[in-house]
């Protein structure tokens, strides 16, 4: 089913609009951030609400914090016919997402992303959850949002390093299905913040969504969008480990489309001269950690629990050229350890 996606200078007004039909109650999910920075601004917009407030960071994206949005919205009377306005990054759309489709066996929710990551990925498709057990999202429902707003000013209040993270997705997206966006990316390297409008966020949507409404279930072609999770994923849980190295998502990704774009190589996907161009396009782009030598283990331990494997063994999404994919690729350890060090290498 098509998600209703507003983006432009329209898409605060559209959701005035909408947020005023005819809903008994209506909650706006915030962290400390967005609600000091995003809310004043959207708050202007909406009809009489409630506000549920969490703590910001990937940390507590946790049962515990749902159960206190699940008390909240208890506590307020909230119903079937409640909405639930999920404004933030991609912590708040999943997790929010994820309360609401649980919620009295689900209400409605809306998103109002306010980072790039989340406006070009986490807010559009519907995959919602939690992390478990030191897992990310290992709890979640496929559960889409009512409709998306997109506006492109919350990006002024967002730091660097984050709109920096946030372009890992915009990347993953021109490697999987973009291969002219990838090539002007190589040849300009603008500043995120130069190159980022309406109409690079409205593109980079609808290469998303042109995939998850062809699989919204991620039994195939969706698994594109898993480029450079698998190793991304497994770095991510390895550095939330340790909370003063934690790297913040799109990071993480970056790390892990580096890998992968190895292990493409190794496997004959792409060539040198294209590997070469996505570590220029990355390292341009991020300041990276080595990772240290004795984490190897860990991380092809944590990549057990990817959601793409099939009777135990772990699956790559990998590069057939860029611009192109192949799903369910299964590789040898030691080509993942080798993509690791390569990683590594490039650093040095
Ligand atoms: N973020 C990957 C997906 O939505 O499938």
């Amino acid at each position: 089913m098509k998600q209703d996606i507003f983006t432009g200078t329209a898409a605060l007004s559209k959701l005035s609009e909408i947020s005023r039909q005819a809903f008994s109650s209506v909650f706006v999910l915030c962290d400390e951030n967005t609600l000091a920075h995003c809310y004043p601004r959207l708050k202007e917009f909406l009809p009489a609400h409630q506000t549920l407030i969490i703590k910001a960071g990937e940390e507590h994206k946790t049962l515990a914090t749902c159960e206190g949005i699940w008390q909240q919205l208890t506590l307020h009377l909230g119903g079937r016919n409640s909405l639930l306005i999920n404004a933030g990054g991609g912590v708040i759309c999943d997790m929010g997402g994820f309360a609401a489709g649980c919620y009295k066996r689900g209400i409605p929710f809306i998103n109002v992303p306010t980072t790039l990551l989340a406006m070009v990925d986490a807010a559009v498709g519907g995959k919602t959850g939690i992390d478990f057990a030191g897992y990310k999202n290992q709890i979640g429902l496929f559960c889409n949002a009512s409709a998306v707003f997109v506006d492109t000013g919350f990006l002024k209040t967002l730091p660097d390093r984050e709109i920096v993270s946030g372009f890992a997705e915009v990347i993953k997206h021109y490697l999987i299905a973009g291969k002219n966006e990838f090539q002007k990316l190589l040849n300009l390297k603008l500043p995120v913040r130069t190159y980022i409008d309406d109409a690079v966020i409205a593109k980079n949507i609808a290469i998303k969504q042109d995939i998850t409404e062809t699989d919204p279930l991620e039994k195939g072609p969706r698994k594109a969008l898993n480029f450079g999770h698998t190793t991304g994923h497994a770095v991510e849980s390895y550095f939330l480990q340790n909370p003063d190295k934690k790297l913040l998502h799109g990071e993480a990704v970056a790390i892990g489309m580096i890998s992968e774009s190895y292990i493409s190589y190794a496997t004959g996907g792409i060539s040198t001269n294209e590997l070469n161009e996505i570590c220029e396009v990355i390292f341009h782009y991020f300041k990276l950690p080595v990772i240290p030598g004795n984490a190897v283990n860990d991380i092809l331990k944590l990549m057990l629990q990817d959601k793409k494997n099939i009777s135990g063994k772990t699956n790559f999404t990998l590069l057939n050229g860029i611009g192109n994919y192949n799903i369910d690729k299964s590789v040898e350890e030691n080509v993942i350890i080798e993509s690791v060090k390569y990683y590594n290498s490039m650093l040095a």
